[in-house]
């Protein structure tokens, strides 16, 4: 596994700001008064109160894992304390057709309001980019606090992810029996489980990435187990038919004296259908309570379908949650399956150079791809038609390839299948390059489950 911590600070930000009288520097992860200031200035920067004494260790133990720079102001009040923070690790993206391809996340990134808007949250993204390509990452990615800043390095918005609202007392279940069995089981008795749960739960669908070491610890309240927000989570998991478990839920319910609760649920993890239906069913069909809260989920939840009156469902709050930053264009390509079979050439700009270039994209029946840069293929000739027999054979380029022109930004919109090409044509943000070629990239990008991510990072 590529150590993160491994690749040295970027030459390219340590001039940069330089220049402007600050340190950009990684920072040391055997130093901990470092790394504590390191998470005191993110919490900052975020606007969070000061942590407590188990997050903080938590985050230690977190950061300790990451690339972790900061940049320092030699002649702040407490120079000590940076003023700007970023970190990032490599992890898996599920994708269309369940593998996993290499990716490279990016968190906590954040400018004290002191040194705003000289260019330091540019200084750390671009780097953070190139440590990305360093790590072998086809692409990058992240979830973020405003949908303005991270365009401009490329990223698009690629799965959305919604609060699922249900007013309990709408609710009768016309849904399948699950075969299984959901008990109630303490959080430390669950954690050895857990984590191969949620493997499972992450391959079955594009959008979710690898956990990392101490989430599930952090969402089961292990960390802190005798503070009240810890003792209020209670856990379900859904074994099936043969004993094996594959699902499991968290949640509080809110409570007053004497009034009906609301249950908030922010991690319900399903390896199989069955899992889901059974833990949702369990969730919405708690009496004592008026509503269920369930925040970061599909837009695509089959939830409403379940119910006698769908509209006890609602949805609120769906943001464009995971960005992904294409990269390396031949690896993310080939890493997904495809709805359709077909060739589509893609010409691809990047204003920062990682991704730019034309690609060509050629699908066969079984949904995988080949994708080789266009250069690379032999002058005057283009790919096989969609439905020809051979992939070896060529074509004359009379018969135009379809083709769209696109930036860096749409093709990471498109990447999973939760945007469709022909609506960024529609907003003229994809070019086509030859009639049905969007079309066809529509039918191509096509995924058979809407991607989704269920976490924050
Ligand atoms: C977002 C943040 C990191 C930007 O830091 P910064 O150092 O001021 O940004 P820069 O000076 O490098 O700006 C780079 C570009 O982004 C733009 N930009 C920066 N923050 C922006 C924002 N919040 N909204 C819109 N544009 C923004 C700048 O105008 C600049 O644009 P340009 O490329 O056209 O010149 C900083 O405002 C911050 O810490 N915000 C609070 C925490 C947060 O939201 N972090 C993001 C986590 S996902």
């Amino acid at each position: 596994m590529f150590d993160p911590r491994s690749i040295p600070a970027d030459q390219s930000a340590i001039d940069a700001l330089r220049g402007q009288g600050l340190d950009y520097r990684q920072v040391d992860h055997d130093d901990e008064a470092a790394l504590l200031a390191w998470v005191q200035a993110e919490t900052r920067g975020f606007h969070h109160a000061r942590p407590e004494a188990p997050e903080l260790r938590r985050s230690l133990q977190v950061a300790r894992q990451r690339n972790v720079r900061a940049v320092y102001d030699p002649t702040a009040h407490d120079a000590a304390v940076p003023v700007a923070t970023v970190d990032g690790w490599p992890s898996g993206l599920s994708v269309p057709g369940g593998r996993s391809v290499d990716a490279w996340a990016v968190s906590g990134v954040t400018v004290s309001p002191t040194h705003r808007r000289r260019g330091i949250a540019r200084a750390l993204l671009e780097a953070q980019l190139r440590y990305a390509r360093e790590a072998g990452a086809a692409l990058a990615m992240l979830t973020l606090t405003e949908a303005t800043i991270y365009g401009r390095y490329g990223f698009g918005p690629a799965a959305s992810a919604a609060t699922v609202v249900v007013d309990r007392r709408r609710v009768r279940w016309i849904g399948p029996e699950s075969p299984g069995r959901v008990q109630f089981v303490e959080p430390a008795d669950l954690i050895a489980k857990a984590p191969a749960i949620a493997r499972r739960a992450v391959s079955r669908t594009p959008g979710e990435i690898d956990r990392w070491p101490g989430f599930l610890e952090r969402h089961l309240g292990l960390f802190d187990p005798e503070s009240a927000g810890s003792r209020a989570i209670r856990v379900a998991r859904y074994d099936d038919a043969s004993g094996q478990p594959q699902g499991f839920v968290a949640y509080t319910i809110s409570r007053e004296p004497n009034v009906p609760g609301v249950v908030e649920c922010d991690l319900l993890v399903a390896a199989s259908d069955d899992a889901e239906r059974a833990l949702w069913r369990f969730l919405v069909e708690q009496d004592f309570v008026t509503e269920v809260r369930a925040r970061l989920r599909s837009v695509d939840e089959p939830l409403p379908w379940l119910l006698e009156d769908p509209r006890a469902a609602s949805m609120h709050d769906i943001v464009d949650h995971l960005w992904l930053r294409v990269l390396d264009p031949v690896v993310a390509l080939s890493a997904r399956e495809y709805g359709a079979s077909g060739t589509l050439t893609l010409e691809v700009t990047d204003p920062l150079g990682h991704a730019s270039g034309g690609f060509v994209l050629d699908v066969s029946g079984d949904g995988r791809a080949e994708v080789r840069r266009t250069d690379e293929a032999r002058s005057g000739e283009v790919p096989d038609a969609p439905g020809s027999a051979s992939r070896s054979g060529r074509r004359s380029r009379a018969q135009a390839a379809h083709g769209l022109r696109l930036d860096v930004r749409e093709l990471g919109s498109v990447y999973l299948g939760g945007v469709r090409p022909s609506v960024l044509a529609r907003a003229g943000r994809i070019e086509e390059l030859s009639p049905g070629s969007v079309a066809l990239a529509d039918r191509l990008f096509a995924a058979p489950r809407t991607p989704h991510l269920s976490i924050w990072f």
